[in-house]
């Protein structure tokens, strides 16, 4: 008999087919997120699971999923899967690093210049058709070339930001837990500096950290108070890395110039005022929905399931401790 697996959402062809030579495939071929009970089911006599990040995973799921051995997270985070509760049970997960780190840089750029040179805002104005005439007054925007770029977590993305920001002449700021190799520093031209100081010196704040306790909320009602009114904060990272609610009061406050978002604290909502500031650049959690970068990785989550699978160790595990 084949092992069973199951893909929890759709997914690109070309890796079911590949799960399909060595295991029983189950999918749920729609995009939408299964409710716990049914996922329940679906998990059920399965050894394997890829999932996506709208996909939860904690204790009370896995109790009565007693089969699987692996969970395969289509995503670099996996704040969507009790780790602790994995590793208890002895099952391995694992992500997808590295593959999206240029093209979530990429994109955390599309939003900063979107953010500062207004041209989302340009270009409902232009659809609207109220253009009559150039002005000289209109749409003015902040300058990016020779600024201050600060960067909150020096890591693969974050470097990538900092990386593209040297053809803009910035100067670059960065804080972190810890500081990164001379070497790093020196190719990239970044300065380490407190949150605090970065915070109060940069004319662009970009998140790079991942979801952690003692990262929820790292942007608040406190921060947003050294950041300067001409500002931009960016979050490509996780939603609840900035106090959404406080955000919106630093906006109305005009404690801070605009932000450019990629994800939000309760996904898919997003606080309603921010929906109506023209300030604002929204986009939905697409920092890195590219074609080539989103089979990468969902290839990557097949191979880390076929070889966790036939007992070899998954190139992506997160959890090593229950590999042996
Ligand atoms: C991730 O991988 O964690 C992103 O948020 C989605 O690609």
């Amino acid at each position: 008999m084949r092992t069973k697996v199951f893909v929890s959402q759709k997914i690109f062809n070309e890796a079911v087919a590949m799960l399909k030579k060595d295991f029983e495939v189950e999918e749920n071929q729609t995009d939408v997120p299964l409710p716990t009970n049914i996922l329940i089911q679906k998990l059920q006599g399965k050894l394997g699971a890829i999932i996506l990040l709208t996909d939860q995973i904690n204790e009370s799921l896995l109790s009565k999923c007693l089969d699987l051995k692996i969970i395969c997270n289509v995503a670099v985070g996996y704040n969507n899967i009790d780790i602790e509760a994995c590793t208890r049970r002895k099952i391995m997960v694992t992500n997808t690093p590295g593959v999206l780190d240029d093209t979530t840089a990429d994109f955390t750029w599309a939003l900063l210049l979107a953010t500062a040179r207004r041209v989302v805002e340009a270009d409902h104005y232009l659809r609207s058709l109220k253009w009559e005439r150039w002005g000289l007054m209109d749409f003015l925007g902040y300058d990016i070339h020779h600024k201050v770029l600060g960067i909150c977590g020096l890591g693969r993305i974050g470097q990538g930001v900092a990386r593209r920001a040297k053809g803009f002449g910035m100067k670059i700021l960065y804080t972190d837990v810890s500081q990164v190799a001379s070497s790093i520093e020196e190719d990239l031209g970044a300065h380490f500096v407190d949150k605090k100081t970065l915070l109060a010196k940069s004319d662009f704040v970009t998140l790079h950290v991942p979801l952690l306790p003692e990262t929820t909320h790292y942007i608040s009602t406190a921060d947003f108070s050294w950041m300067k009114p001409t500002s931009i904060l960016i979050n490509a990272s996780r939603g609840p890395v900035v106090d959404e609610k406080a955000l919106v009061r630093a906006l109305k406050e005009r404690k801070i110039a605009g932000a450019g978002l990629d994800v939000y604290e309760n996904e898919p909502e997003v606080e309603p005022d921010l929906i109506q500031m023209r300030n604002v650049v929204l986009a939905p959690h697409i920092a890195s929905a590219t074609f080539e970068t989103r089979l990468r990785m969902t290839m990557m989550a097949a191979e880390n399931l076929a070889a966790g699978l036939t007992g070899k160790k998954p190139p992506n595990l997160v959890n090593p401790e229950v590999f042996q």
